[in-house]
C-alpha cells in the first residue's frame, strides 16, 4: 500500500480488499463496552479541517482514539490560517510537532497532494474540494459488502450533484477496481466535462435505471459550490433526481439506498425513504468509523497485529 491515500485510485484491488477485511474484523470492537485498543499507541494524528464538517471529523477523531493514538484538532477558524499563514507553513509547523499521520480536508482541490510533499508523516485525504474523499468510498463499499456481500458485477447508481462531488469520484474510482458496474444519473449541467473518460455508464434517466440497481447512492446538492443556476428550481430537481416513495417502491426489493450524508430531506431522498430499513444511512456513520480506523492502522501501524497483544 501506500503512505498517503490522496485518491481512490491510489488503492489496487489487493490494497482495497485488505482495508475493507481490516475494518471488518476491527468492527468486533466497536460492540465491546470498551471500544479500545492500544495499536496506535505513542502516535500522533493530527486532524487538518479547513472545511466545515460533521460526520468526516468526528469519524476520524473517534477511529483514532479507539486505537489509542494521541489526537490534536485543528480548524482552520480560530488557528493562524485566518491570519494569512499558507497551507506550507502550517504543515511545517505541523511537521515540527511530529505527526505520524495528517488527515486533512480542504476547500481545494489538490490540497492534501501538495501537503503530502512537505510532510513525513501520512496524508489521508478527507475531502478536497470537488476532486476526492477516499474514505467515503471505502466506508461506501464496506457498507455495500455488509448488506449485499461481494461486489463484483453488482449495479450501483449514483445519483444527483456528480459534478461538485468528491463523494461520486472517489466511489466511481474504487468501485471500479472492485468490479462492480457503475452508473451515474444526473441532469447533462451536473455532470463534469471529463465524466466520458471515467469508468462508469452516464445516464439523464433516473426512473430507466432504478429497477435494475442493487445500490441507488443519493448525491447532496452542493448549493454552497454553485455559482451559477445548474438547473430551473428545486422542485423541479426533485421532481426528475429525486428519491421518492413512488421512485423508491420501483426498485428491487432488495436493493438499498445510501447518502453520505449531510442529506437535504424532501430534496434529494424522502423522509420516508431515508428512515426506512433498507436506507443505510447510519449504518455508513458507523461504518465510517471502523473503515476509518482500518486504514489508520494500515497507514501508521507497522507490523504489529491490529486486534491481539494487551487489550
Ligand atoms: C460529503 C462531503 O463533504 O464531501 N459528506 C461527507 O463527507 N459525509 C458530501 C456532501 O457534503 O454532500
Amino acid at each position: 500500500m501506500k503512505r498517503h491515500l490522496i485518491s481512490a485510485a491510489d488503492l489496487t484491488r489487493d490494497d482495497a480488499l485488505l482495508i475493507l477485511d481490516t475494518a471488518e474484523e476491527l468492527a468486533q470492537i466497536s460492540s465491546r463496552s470498551i471500544k479500545k485498543l492500544p495499536t496506535l499507541r505513542g502516535r500522533t494524528v493530527v486532524n487538518l479541517f479547513f472545511e466545515d464538517s460533521t460526520r468526516t471529523r468526528i469519524s476520524f477523531e473517534a477511529a483514532a482514539k479507539r486505537l489509542s493514538a494521541d489526537v490534536i484538532n485543528f480548524s482552520a477558524k480560530g488557528s493562524s490560517v485566518s491570519k494569512g499563514e499558507s497551507l506550507k507553513d502550517t504543515a511545517l509547523t505541523l511537521e515540527a510537532m511530529g505527526a505520524d499521520g495528517v488527515v486533512i480536508r480542504h476547500g481545494a482541490s489538490g490540497a492534501p497532494h501538495r501537503l503530502a510533499t512537505w510532510v513525513h508523516g501520512s496524508v489521508v485525504n478527507a475531502g478536497d474540494g470537488t476532486h476526492e474523499h477516499p474514505t467515503q468510498a471505502l466506508l461506501d463499499a464496506f457498507t455495500m459488502r455488509r448488506r449485499l456481500g461481494d461486489l463484483e458485477g453488482r449495479k450501483i447508481t449514483i445519483v444527483g450533484d456528480v459534478l461538485h462531488s468528491r463523494v461520486a469520484r472517489s466511489n466511481v474510482l474504487l468501485l471500479h477496481t472492485l468490479g462492480a458496474d457503475v452508473t451515474l444519473v444526473a441532469p447533462p449541467t451536473l455532470f463534469p466535462i471529463a465524466v466520458d473518460t471515467w469508468p462508469c455508464q452516464i445516464s439523464y434517466d433516473l426512473d430507466a435505471v432504478l429497477p435494475k440497481s442493487d445500490v441507488v447512492m443519493m448525491l447532496r446538492v452542493q448549493a454552497e459550490r454553485m455559482n451559477a443556476a445548474y438547473f430551473p428550481t428545486a422542485r423541479e430537481y426533485s421532481r426528475r433526481y429525486g428519491l421518492d416513495l413512488a421512485r423508491f417502491g420501483r426498485m428491487q426489493e432488495h436493493a438499498i439506498v445510501m447518502h453520505p450524508g449531510p442529506m437535504v430531506r424532501g430534496m434529494e431522498i424522502a423522509a420516508e425513504v431515508a428512515d426506512s430499513p433498507r436506507s443505510t444511512i447510519v449504518e455508513q456513520v458507523a461504518n465510517g468509523v471502523t473503515t476509518r480506523m482500518a486504514v489508520l492502522y494500515l497507514l501508521l501501524g507497522g507490523s504489529e497485529p491490529a486486534i491481539g497483544g494487551d487489550q
